[in-house]
């Protein structure tokens, strides 16, 4: 189960009974002359405030998020943008979706961009960098921002995994130009589907409301921002108030959620112990990582699926929260296809797949997925779960590496 998932409860129940009474479900247009009862713009202000950003702003989804940060960032056809092969679909699919072509980096062991990706993918048509924070910890944003700046590349955070988790002491979405968020079952908090795009930049901001809700630019927005842009065609990325409801009632849960995971990390790993050959997830700040999927490499591929079997065969589980995978390994990247050929970012690349988006192309990435476990902890775990899992791992791993 989702983290957010596991402790939908009263509260949630309790604020969509309110909308449901008070019968505004869409966020802007109230019920007759009663306006909604603005939960998405309570969700916004609490998300700008914990993020100390000016603007934030509720989507549909953490793809329609990307979707709309890529496009206020103005990424179109021709552009291309650097992110990480290991990554959710959307984040390949979203830069697809504007036109402009995904590409691919190498992760290191911290299991986010590698860094030294940026100078050697960089070209002429390189406009910026979508770094993923994996699984609740921030990727390492010191060298990544500074690769970025000297080659003038924007910035683009995808949070979708990581609210809470922090950095040197800052949230992460609170270093690039944009970061996005997605409350989908799976993630911290979850709002059904939902998303937001956060941003200090007062013109990414209006960019981006008129991304998501049709080139319009409300009163709403105005009072927020005045308007400085001319209106482009957008799309229909708005968030309900449903969702709304139901993401406040979840954002209160975040702070006691975070102390309880990383409780339960200390202590799973505390049962684990010093195991040669077992090497921790690099967690560029241990201070800021949500503790809630923790990952280590083994020597070999044959021990880490050795090690899942053994675990399994005691109950415990060590799949990860997410469903994420090479890119090259997904059907869409194989098949290199868009919804009209003319639209495709790949045209010029025959045969395809083409360098850059086959396994050959990733061989530390390939080795480091391999050789990975995952060890998810829940929300609603407890502390004799969290010993139990370790210990597990313990008697089922130290005869593999005997
Ligand atoms: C890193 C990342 N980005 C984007 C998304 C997309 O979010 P959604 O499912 O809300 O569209 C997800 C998860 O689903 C994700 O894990």
């Amino acid at each position: 189960m989702g983290l957010g998932e596991c402790l939908l409860g009263a509260a949630e129940a309790r604020n969509v009974a309110r909308v449901m009474r008070h019968g505004a479900l869409f966020r802007y247009y109230g019920r007759g002359h009663q306006p909604s009862l603005g939960y998405v713009r309570r969700l916004e202000q609490q998300m700008a405030r914990r993020h100390h950003l000016k603007y934030a702003l509720g989507v549909s989804s953490g793809t329609a998020a990307l979707e709309v940060a890529l496009g206020a960032l103005g990424v179109g056809p021709g552009d291309e943008v650097i992110l990480p092969v290991w990554s959710w679909v959307s984040c390949f699919t979203a830069i697809v979706r504007l036109g402009a072509r995904p590409v691919l980096a190498e992760v290191d062991d911290t299991l986010s961009l590698d860094p030294a990706e940026i100078d050697r993918l960089t070209t002429p048509a390189t406009r910026g960098i979508l770094v993923v924070h994996y699984q609740g910890v921030a990727a390492d944003l010191n060298p990544i921002l500074a690769h970025a700046r000297r080659r003038k590349l924007w910035v683009l955070e995808d949070c979708a995994e990581s609210l809470g988790a922090s950095y040197h002491g800052r949230q992460v979405g609170t270093f690039g130009d944009i970061a996005t968020y997605s409350f989908q079952q799976r993630k911290v908090i979850t709002s059904g589907e939902g998303g937001m795009v956060l941003t200090s930049g007062a013109r990414l901001y209006e960019r981006a409301v008129r991304m998501s809700d049709l080139g319009l630019y409300r009163d709403e927005h105005r009072a927020i921002q005045p308007a400085g842009v001319t209106s482009f065609a957008g799309s229909n990325y708005r968030l309900g108030e449903l969702a709304g409801a139901v993401g406040c009632a979840q954002f209160a849960r975040v702070p006691p959620m975070i102390r309880h995971l990383r409780r339960l990390r200390a202590i799973m790993q505390r049962n684990v112990g010093v195991l040669p050959g077992l090497v921790w997830r690099r967690i560029p700040d241990p201070a800021g990582d949500l503790g809630f999927d923790s990952y280590f490499f083994l020597p070999t591929h044959a021990q880490a699926l050795a090690l899942k079997a053994r675990a399994q065969a005691r109950g415990v589980g060590l799949a990860p929260h997410t469903g994420t995978y090479c890119q090259y390994a997904r059907e869409y990247c194989q098949s290199g296809a868009t919804q009209a050929a003319q639209f495709s970012p790949f045209a010029g690349i025959r045969p395809w797949p083409g360098p850059g988006y086959r396994e050959q192309d990733f061989p530390r990435t390939t080795d480091l997925v391999g050789r990975m476990v995952s060890v998810p902890l829940g929300a609603l775990f407890t502390a004799a779960d969290a010993a139990h899992v370790g210990r597990v791992i313990r008697e089922e791993l130290a005869p593999l590496l005997a």
